[in-house]
């Protein structure tokens, strides 16, 4: 089927990974894949993604606040990203990759701050009611591989800061959501060399493609 029926949905595809896990390198593996069978596609990002998203996002990397401020400030931004940007192009039949979505909000402020899980699942069920990522790719790396690559950046934000305990939680968060959802998660093991990590990722999102197509 076309992608460019209006009347069918785009794909929507999430990548997920703790800071410095190579997630940026691969997002473009992503477009690359969905552009070569000829789909239309929105890559986007979170926090962001908007002009009030950005500017959300913008605050929550470099100004201090509690985790309770940061799990709502997500969410914030992620009410307009999923009703000004997600939904009309799934809606409009163009596939959207998305660098970051819910399961970063359960990784991060869940895992990682310890903010309840069921209230992170309420917001989730208030701000985007019935969609979830068809795709979930979790770029996995150990987090002292992380603090390495991570070591090598110049100006760091306040999560780029954060301790090697911090992103293992965060990583535990992620292989617990990915181990408890398997037909949407794929978990990549992000120590390989790029070009390995492009390929598992090429191999997996056209094997979606053919289940998504044939539905
Ligand atoms: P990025 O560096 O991948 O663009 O993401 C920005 C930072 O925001 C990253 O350190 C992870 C963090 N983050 C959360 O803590 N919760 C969220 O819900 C999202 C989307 C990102």
């Amino acid at each position: 089927m076309s992608a460019l029926n209006p009347y069918r949905p785009g794909l929507f595809v999430s990548l997920e990974g703790i800071d410095g896990a190579g997630k940026s390198t691969q997002l473009q593996t992503v477009v690359g894949v969905l552009q070569a069978a000829h789909r239309q596609v929105l890559l986007t990002r979170e926090p962001g993604g908007t002009e009030i998203g950005e500017k959300i996002r913008e605050l929550l990397l470099h100004q201090s606040m509690r985790a309770a401020t940061e799990a709502l400030l997500m969410f914030a931004a992620r009410q307009e990203h999923v009703l000004c940007v997600i939904e009309p192009a799934l809606l409009g039949g163009t596939d959207v990759v998305c660098d970051r979505f819910t399961a970063a909000t359960l990784a991060y402020q869940g895992g990682g701050k310890g903010i309840p899980v069921e209230r992170l699942q309420a917001l989730a069920r208030w701000v985007h009611p019935g969609l979830c990522p068809d795709c979930i790719f979790l770029i996995d790396v150990p987090p002292e591989v992380a603090a390495q690559r991570l070591a090598q950046t110049r100006r760091r934000d306040r999560f780029e800061q954060e301790s090697v305990d911090f992103f293992a939680r965060v990583r535990a968060n992620y292989l617990q959501q990915a181990a408890g959802a398997p037909e949407k998660w794929c978990v990549i093991d992000g120590t390989q060399a790029p070009s390995e990590v492009q390929k598992d990722i090429t191999n997996h999102l056209n094997k979606v493609l053919q289940e998504f197509d044939a539905k």
